[in-house]
Order: structure tokens, then sequence, then C-alpha cells
């Protein structure tokens, strides 16, 4: 079995395919979807990167009503992720967006630290623009903020450096 496990959704847009760009870099990684796999499968690793996009492509399916992440959060609620060490990718839009700039990110890995997880890959602010953003702790972003929408032409390097620094920590 690979060593560390990515876990994303939604499917079919942004952060898939950031999360296969984030496998590539990864030799000992294996992927997988949420709500497909869930809880049970994340506990099978020690290490685990979590992707998520702060109202994603499902929001403006209406036919959906909950998907991804909303459906797999009440599961990790009943979990204990102590011992394991988690890394956070988050997308989202720092100019529509500014006010909520990936705040998912926020989101899951307080819930993450919650329940026990260490989380690593925490990325300074500086790099981005943007006004307000519940992804903060102290001056950093609790994992890798990751615009499609504005900034594409920075994404593969973001993703170079970030998954470089979290798998030295992934061992
Ligand atoms: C209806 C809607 C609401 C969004 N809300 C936010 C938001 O609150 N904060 C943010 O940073 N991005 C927001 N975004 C931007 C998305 O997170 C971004 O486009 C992302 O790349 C979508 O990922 P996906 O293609 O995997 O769904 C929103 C996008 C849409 C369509």
């Amino acid at each position: 079995m690979a060593k560390i496990g990515i876990f994303y959704a939604p499917k079919g847009g942004n952060t898939e395919k950031v999360a296969q760009k984030v496998h590539k870099h990864i030799a000992d990684s294996e992927m997988f979807s949420v709500p497909e796999a869930g809880v049970n499968e994340m506990m099978q690793f020690d290490y685990l990167i979590m992707g998520i996009a702060t109202i994603g492509k499902e929001t403006w399916d209406q036919k959906i009503k909950k998907s991804g992440w909303d459906l797999i959060l009440p599961h990790i609620d009943k979990a204990d992720f102590s011992g394991k060490t988690v890394a956070i990718f988050g997308l989202g839009d720092s100019v529509t967006y500014d006010l909520q700039f990936v705040d998912a990110i926020g989101i899951l890995g307080r819930k993450l630290k919650e329940k026990g997880a260490e989380l690593i890959g925490f990325v300074p602010t500086t790099d981005y623009n943007f006004r307000e953003s519940e992804a903060i702790e102290g001056d950093m972003f609790m994992g890798l903020p990751v615009d499609e929408d504005f900034e594409e032409e920075k994404t593969d390097e973001r993703i170079a450096a970030w998954t470089q620094e979290i798998t030295k920590k992934m061992s």
C-alpha cells in the first residue's frame, strides 16, 4: 500500500486537477475521491493529503444537495485522527471571494485538529492578494491555497514547492 493517501472532492473540476498534480509529485501516494472513499479508507494511512474547494462546482448544480466533503464531515466528527499527519490544499478564488478566500481549508483543518490530527504544510500569506480568510492561523494559511481562476500561472510552482516541503515531514 502507498504511504500517503490523497483524498479530494469535488470531482471533475479544479480540485481534481490539482489532486492529480500533487499525486504526480509524490511517487508513494494513492488518490481517492470523497465521498466514494471515506474515513475508513483514511484510517489506513498515517500520512494524508486532503483537497477541498470552497463552495465548489457542486454549488451551482441545484440537483445535488450534499456531496463531497459535506457528506464526510459528520464521519470525521466521530473519528480519531490522533497519530495522523495531514496536509490540506484548497481551491479558491482570491478576486471574486476575497473576503472568504479558501475558507474551507480552515474549516476542515480546525475539525481535523480537534480530532487529534497534526497539520503540516502551512503557507505564508505573503504570496496572495485577498482581504479575509478563515484559513489563517497566526500569519499562515493552514494549507496550500490554489487559485485556478485568477492565478493559474502560479499553480505548478506552488504545488512543486509545497509537495517538496510536506514530503520531508511525511517519512
Ligand atoms: C458558487 C461559488 C461559490 C464560491 N465561493 C468561494 C468562496 O467562498 N471562497 C473562495 O475562495 N472561492 C470560492 N469559489 C471559487 C471556487 O472555490 C473555485 O472556482 C475552485 O477552483 C472550484 O473548484 P472545483 O472546480 O473543484 O469545483 C466559489 C465558486 C463558486 C462557483
